[in-house]
């Protein structure tokens, strides 16, 4: 622990217990500390990592990139090839509707983009947003997200926004001709992993349809192959009139996108003109690195494989006697103990025989697994034999 001192003096803190694992290096789906102890990452930087961590065609791309150029211009003036390149193979994994990208630095961000821009095109003011629901921390993205706890203190936040139940049919009835947008997580990730159902899915759509609101839907976790779908929304047969993208997207870089028609876009440019500006969004090296991260989800990553091994981990962990649930969609996976100190007694477990798990912000009897999506069978088959230990080790 050389460096513990330095950290927790003088970096800002963001819980009282940081797991404080001293990083220095990672490669594949190992993290290695500054000991030379290696560390299975089951969680990949909080699904991030979903290549594994250094991926040689994103090594590659970036070097490339910096040997050309760094920041030359704020986004919109120049046209630079990287941004070009990120937008044409994101399209490939696109329907042809969602034909416009906006490129900012971070996934809340993307979400600050869409609720001005849920605003701004459609004239209305009042945005409905789910329980449990979390898209970031900033003043916008925290208004739209649900845990009171986390929010009271910084109150005031935005007004004219209104919270309904995920799988709650009637509460659809709260969206009406004066509402701007709803916004969705596809697949909750904070709120432990809850998938909405097919027809409450289809039924959002339908409505949001007939009162011209506009769907957002957040996939800046449970987008971009977690779900074992490119798109988590594609297990529904729908499309969002808005999608915002983060984490995995960068390859490892920090990126976020606001997605939807060229023609809605164009609000941030004319109504009105420099309606959303960013000086980073769309930075050469982390759009070349997003671009490979997009050629390559489509090129090597098999997304029936991603279901496959999803559910050989959660199957044999889901039979434990101290797991009382558990809920998956590809390798997005949340397991239910009795309480939070079983959860922080498996994570520490777990960490202490070289494997990381986390746990949820607003779920706190689960502990959460995203590993990345390339792992192999043998990988999966070493990580639930550790993770059944420590939950073995926790009773
Ligand atoms: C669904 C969802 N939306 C938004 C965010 C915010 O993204 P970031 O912290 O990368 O800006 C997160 C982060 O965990 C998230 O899970």
């Amino acid at each position: 622990m050389k460096q513990k001192k330095e950290f927790l003096e003088h970096l800002g803190q963001t819980t009282e217990h940081p797991l404080l694992l001293e990083v220095e290096s990672a490669e594949g789906i190992y993290i290695k500390d500054t000991n030379g102890r290696q560390y299975m990452d089951m969680i990949a930087g909080i699904a991030v990592s979903s290549l594994g961590h250094g991926h040689p065609r994103i090594k590659k791309a970036l070097k490339k990139q910096i040997d050309k150029h760094l920041h030359v211009m704020v986004y919109g003036e120049f046209i630079q090839e990287p941004q070009l390149r990120l937008s044409k193979n994101l399209r490939k994994l696109l329907p042809k509707e969602l034909d416009g990208l906006y490129i900012v630095n971070s996934g809340t961000e993307a979400i600050e983009a869409a609720i001005k821009l849920c605003r701004a095109f459609t004239g209305r003011k009042n945005i409905i947003a789910f329980e449990g629901a979390y898209h970031g921390s900033t003043n916008g993205s925290l208004s739209i997200s649900s845990n009171d706890k986390r929010k009271k203190n910084f109150e005031p936040l935005l007004p004219n926004i209104d919270f309904i139940s995920l799988n709650n049919l009637e509460s659809l009835d709260l969206i009406s001709n004066q509402t701007a947008g709803v916004f969705l997580e596809t697949i909750q990730g904070d709120a432990g992993v809850q998938i909405p159902t097919y027809c409450f899915m289809k039924a959002l759509r339908k409505k949001c349809s007939e009162t011209g609101t506009l769907l957002i839907l957040d996939e800046i976790q449970c987008g971009l192959g977690r779900t074992g779908a490119n798109f988590a929304f594609e297990h529904f047969d729908i499309i969002p009139d808005i999608l915002t993208l983060g984490k995995a997207l960068g390859g490892g870089l920090p990126i976020g996108a606001l997605v939807a028609s060229q023609q809605m876009l164009g609000t941030f440019s004319n109504n009105p003109e420099l309606g959303h500006i960013t000086t980073f969004g769309g930075h050469p090296l982390n759009a070349a690195s997003a671009a490979e991260f997009c050629a390559i989800l489509d090129e090597e990553i098999d997304l029936k494989e991603v279901e496959r091994l999803g559910q050989l981990l959660e199957k044999e962990i889901s039979r434990h006697p101290a797991i009382i649930a558990s809920r998956r969609k590809g390798m997005l996976f949340a397991f239910d103990m009795k309480d939070s100190q079983k959860v922080a007694k498996v994570v520490a477990h777990c960490l202490k025989n070289g494997l990381i798990l986390f746990w949820f912000l607003s779920h706190p009897n689960s502990f959460r697994i995203a590993p990345p999506l390339n792992i192999s069978e043998n990988e999966i088959l070493k990580a639930r034999k550790i993770i059944l230990e420590a939950i073995q080790e926790s009773i």
